[in-house]
């Protein structure tokens, strides 16, 4: 199995694609930290997990990704529970309307706290964890880093500009991260998936005529489960992609060559 002996955390783990993923490197053998702020739907998705499995695989920690204090604890969590860490997931975020000459400075704030400076803290805080557990153990286990960006990082969307720079956002400073991390043998890569069937999406999905205008935009004529861009995820996450850093994964359907 691609995860065994590996721990890996999960951000926005209680639902849609963070949900995916977090079972996927759990049933490949990963210890799973399911990160959320809700703690009921987290500790649904550890039961789930754990319901299958002989020893427990999930463990949940409740923190709000945009308020560095809960990152630093989330941090100091996982050296004394764990010592080390393998894979990160940051996939916490959300959308935020918004054109340039009517958003609010308040929309603009907390597109860009929740979507890229949270990748940021999370990659500072947990990346140091990584670092020293690549220091001891002298490269020898894979160990990866995958920030959720978006197809919206790519295009310019006239009425989702902070969720659009945002995530454009974390596809640069994934690069970035890349370069820095390279010399510990860490690598980092970013999905930026089209559009998902998942409950950030699940409004407009209802709308019937919004569905097929989707559908009809997305080459391959309809939109995504969140198991899909899971799959890539831990493809990047897993050795298999071990010659893979600072790349962004476009995972779209084929809207952007449409
Ligand atoms: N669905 C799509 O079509 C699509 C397309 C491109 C990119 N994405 C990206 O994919 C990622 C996952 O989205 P999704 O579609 O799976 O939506 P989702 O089901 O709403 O998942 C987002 C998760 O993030 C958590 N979260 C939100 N704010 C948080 C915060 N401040 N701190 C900690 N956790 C937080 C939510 O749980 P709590 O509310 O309990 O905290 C939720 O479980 C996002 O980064 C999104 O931008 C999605």
């Amino acid at each position: 199995m691609r995860f065994n002996d590996s721990i890996a955390l999960i951000t926005g783990a209680g639902s849609g694609i963070g949900k995916a993923t977090a079972v996927r490197l759990a049933n490949e053998g990963a210890k799973v930290i399911l990160v959320g702020r809700t703690r009921s739907k987290l500790e649904a998705v550890a039961s789930e997990i754990n319901e299958t499995k002989k020893i427990p695989m999930a463990e949940v920690f409740t923190a709000d990704v945009k308020d560095p204090g809960d990152i630093q604890e989330m941090a100091d969590y996982v050296k004394e529970q764990f010592g080390d860490l393998h894979v990160i997931i940051n996939n916490a975020g959300g959308s935020a309307n918004g054109k340039i000459l009517e958003a609010s400075e308040e929309i603009w704030d907390h597109a860009h706290d929740l979507n890229l400076k949270s990748v940021f803290l999370i990659c500072q805080k947990l990346g140091r964890i990584m670092v020293e557990g690549a220091e001891r153990d002298q490269g020898s286990q894979n160990r990866s880093i995958v920030n959720v960006a978006s197809l919206s990082g790519y295009k310019a969307g006239a009425q989702f500009v902070p969720y659009s720079t945002s995530k454009a956002g974390v596809i640069s400073f994934t690069k970035a991260l890349a370069l820095e991390l390279a010399p510990h043998g860490i690598r980092a890569n970013s999905v930026s998936p089209g559009f998902v069937e998942t409950p950030l999406t699940e409004g407009g999905l209802q709308n019937e005529k919004f569905k097929q205008l989707v559908e009809k935009k997305t080459a391959l004529g309809r939109v995504a489960k969140p198991e899909e861009i899971a799959n890539i995820i831990a493809f990047l996450a897993s050795e298999e992609a071990s010659y893979m850093t600072g790349t962004d994964a476009l995972c779209d359907g084929g809207w952007y060559i449409k």
